[in-house]
């Protein structure tokens, strides 16, 4: 592609807001021939969000800096992945980045924060660098970087196919929806590990046919909690990482124990590989009565919890 004028502007900052997902149903349907599992997933962003602020370097260095020390600024991060892919792609190697990361989404935690700010990356440098990537474009680089990345630009309610890169768009939902969100801060789980696990205990059930995925992906979009999503008739919520990782991390258990007792509660899951658990509510003020009442419970089990609506829309540039 041809680009002109990418931003040189050292003043210029960029803010970006990069929310948290949850799973309303995660679905293993089988092994892919590249070694990801094949999955059929309802994913929803919530009201939980990173913030990132982007300035143009002089130099070219693209840096990272984060308010969480126990989070790599290194090249394993996404976000510096993100920004390489990007000035990579756009063919200016002199472009940089000081890159800012205000971290409020618990980390290995099921809650995609390491996608969402991987694709807020994209998203923020595409503007900040005046590069004019298509929606479409840096859909694509996302799911080069990872499988929920492009879901996290997109955001809002999606059905996820594929290794959860293939994205159809859901009917828009009657009203909001909201979770008390519940994690055990000295815990977090590996996604390779919750998958590579599910494949040795499950494997024996899996689909193997394309036509047998195919069947399932359209009882998924035909199911009657879909279409549109409302609260009067909730998602039953479906995970299967959580038969593979809650037998073995026991706060998972404690979590969906107390999630379960709450009032008000519509349904209780873990989210994406764990250890994040949720408690579904028909609105915001039910959700915050809830916690409001078991908060003392979640702080006396070691438990951080939080009350977040259903987010409406992805990955947006703050004005
Ligand atoms: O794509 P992402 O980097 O998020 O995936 C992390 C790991 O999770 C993969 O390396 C793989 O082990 C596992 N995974 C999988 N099937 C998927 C998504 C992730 O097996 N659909």
């Amino acid at each position: 592609m041809s680009i002109s004028n990418p931003s040189a502007a050292s003043g210029h900052l960029v803010s970006v807001s990069a929310p948290a997902k949850i799973n309303l149903h995660l679905e293993v349907l089988g092994l892919r021939s590249d070694g990801f599992h094949e999955l059929a997933m309802v994913m929803q962003s919530i009201e939980l969000a990173d913030q990132l602020h982007f300035r143009n370097t002089a130099d070219g260095t693209i840096s990272l800096r984060c308010d969480d020390a126990s989070l790599s600024t290194a090249g394993d991060n996404l976000i510096v992945r993100a920004a390489h892919l990007l000035r990579e792609r756009s063919g200016f190697s002199e472009l940089g980045a000081a890159i800012e990361l205000q971290k409020r989404i618990p980390i290995g935690a099921g809650l995609a924060g390491g996608s969402s700010d991987g694709a807020a990356t994209l998203v923020g440098l595409n503007g900040l660098w005046n590069l004019n990537f298509s929606q479409r474009q840096l859909e694509g680089f996302a799911a080069e970087l990872g499988s929920d990345m492009p879901f996290c630009l997109a955001g809002g309610s999606q059905l996820c196919f594929g290794r959860g890169e293939r994205l159809e768009s859901l009917q828009a939902m009657k009203a909001s929806m909201a979770v008390v969100l519940v994690k055990d801060p000295s815990v977090s789980v590996s996604t390779p590990w919750a998958y590579g696990r599910c494949k040795e205990l499950f494997s024996s059930r899996y689909l193997s046919q394309e036509s047998d995925f195919e069947q399932r992906r359209q009882q998924l979009r035909e199911s009657s909690w879909l279409n549109p999503m409302r609260a009067d008739n909730p998602p039953p919520l479906r995970n299967d990482l959580q038969e593979v990782v809650a037998p073995e991390v026991s706060a998972v258990q404690t979590t969906l124990k107390l999630l379960t007792d709450l009032p008000g509660s519509l349904a209780v899951a873990m989210s994406g590989s764990g250890p994040s658990c949720f408690a579904l509510f028909a609105d915001f003020a039910s959700a915050q009565a809830a916690l409001q009442l078991q908060q003392p419970a979640f702080a006396a089990a070691g438990l951080s919890s939080w009350c977040c609506a259903f987010r409406c829309e992805g990955i947006k540039l703050e004005a």
